[in-house]
């Protein structure tokens, strides 16, 4: 069997700590290092998990000679600074959406990745998902348009409390409207798909709601985009919405001849065609697999093989989308 590669792991937050446990049983991909700002969480971490090595500092962490790659989870300020020295230390790049605060920062660094072909990749959560993978062959520019043409997408979110209850030990940025809020957060996942599956979108419309304190994360949004000439709706709410569960995410994808809609990140997949529905997979099945193949694409990509996963480039497409809805044409 190939051999083992070490990963040493930047930010160990809530996503750190989901990732290693992700890897904890993997039987190639090792954490080997550890580092976090917080000197509390670095040590708290390595007393959960003893066969992880505390680094001094980020530096001494990617100057380790024993690494293959790192990935990045601290918030977004950091991706870019962390990414280019790893990048200098010719480490390959797993690095957490949204890629950055710093359009020129990030743009700077994806000409470099490009131009001495490095390896790197951001990590959408729907990327490796089989939802992603039935609408590209459903609606995909290589599809055979089974249902049809496509006439609309819609989307539509609410948040009974933002932060989500998991993320409440996140740090404050997430509140925060300079790095924070459900756009970035998690629109930004379904933009990826959006994108990925008809290209670029453009924004028509948006309407964004803020906390009057100035400093808050959105707490609403309605904007119209258009993607490949197809009309997107897209609706997301903090609180608000009766009967709503705490944290819901519905995706509509109606053709001219049947419809998919993907619910529950993507872990509910209905496809209607005349009478018919059917639902593809179960939740379940969609965890595993999308978990399966999200480590087999990084370690493709830390090989230097062709891999599916986001590069630097299509996650600041995707960014840029974020930020334009954000602006809003029509703030509230
Ligand atoms: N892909 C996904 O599904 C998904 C889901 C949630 C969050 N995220 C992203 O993951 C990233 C982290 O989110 P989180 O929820 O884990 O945040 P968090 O606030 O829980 O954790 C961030 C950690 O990074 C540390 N940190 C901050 N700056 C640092 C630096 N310069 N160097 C080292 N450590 C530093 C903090 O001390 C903290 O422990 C964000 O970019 C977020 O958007 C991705």
């Amino acid at each position: 069997m190939p051999g083992l590669l070490n990963i040493g792991v930047i930010g160990l937050g809530v996503m750190g700590q989901r990732m290693l446990a992700r890897l904890a049983a993997h039987a190639r991909l090792r954490p080997l290092m550890v580092w976090d700002a917080d000197p509390q969480v670095l040590a708290q971490t390595v007393a959960r998990h003893p066969h992880l090595r505390p680094a001094t500092s980020a530096d001494a962490l990617i100057r380790s000679s024993e690494l293959r790659g790192i990935y990045i989870a601290t918030p977004p300020q950091a991706h870019i600074p962390l990414t280019e020295a790893a990048l200098d230390a010719g480490l390959a790049v797993l690095c957490e959406k949204p890629l950055s605060t710093d359009t020129d920062a990030a743009r700077a660094c994806i000409a470099r990745i490009e131009r001495e072909r490095r390896r790197a990749a951001v990590n959408f959560s729907l990327a490796a998902s089989a939802g992603l993978s039935v609408l590209q062959q459903t609606f995909g520019i290589a599809s055979r348009r089974p249902l049809g043409a496509l006439r609309s997408v819609e989307l539509e979110l609410s948040f009974a409390a933002w932060p989500r209850p998991w993320q409440a030990d996140a740090g404050a940025w997430l509140s925060g409207r300079l790095e924070g809020g459900f756009t970035r957060e998690v629109i930004s996942h379904f933009i990826f798909v959006l994108q990925r599956v008809l290209g670029p979108a453009h924004l028509l419309r948006s309407t964004v709601r803020y906390p009057v304190d100035g400093l808050g994360a959105e707490t609403a949004l309605d904007a119209e985009l258009l993607a490949a000439g197809v009309p997107v709706r897209l609706r997301a709410s903090v609180g608000g919405v009766p009967g709503a569960p705490a944290d819901h995410n519905r995706m509509l994808w109606r053709a001219s001849e049947g419809e998919i809609e993907l619910s529950e990140w993507f872990g509910r997949i209905v496809q209607r065609d005349g009478t018919q529905e059917r639902v593809l997979g179960s939740p379940e099945q969609h965890h595993v697999s999308g978990t399966v193949d999200l480590l087999l694409h990084w370690m493709a990509m830390i090989e230097g093989h062709s891999h599916s996963l986001p590069g630097f480039a299509e996650a600041l497409a995707v960014q840029q989308t974020i930020e334009a809805l954000l602006a809003g044409a029509d703030k509230e």
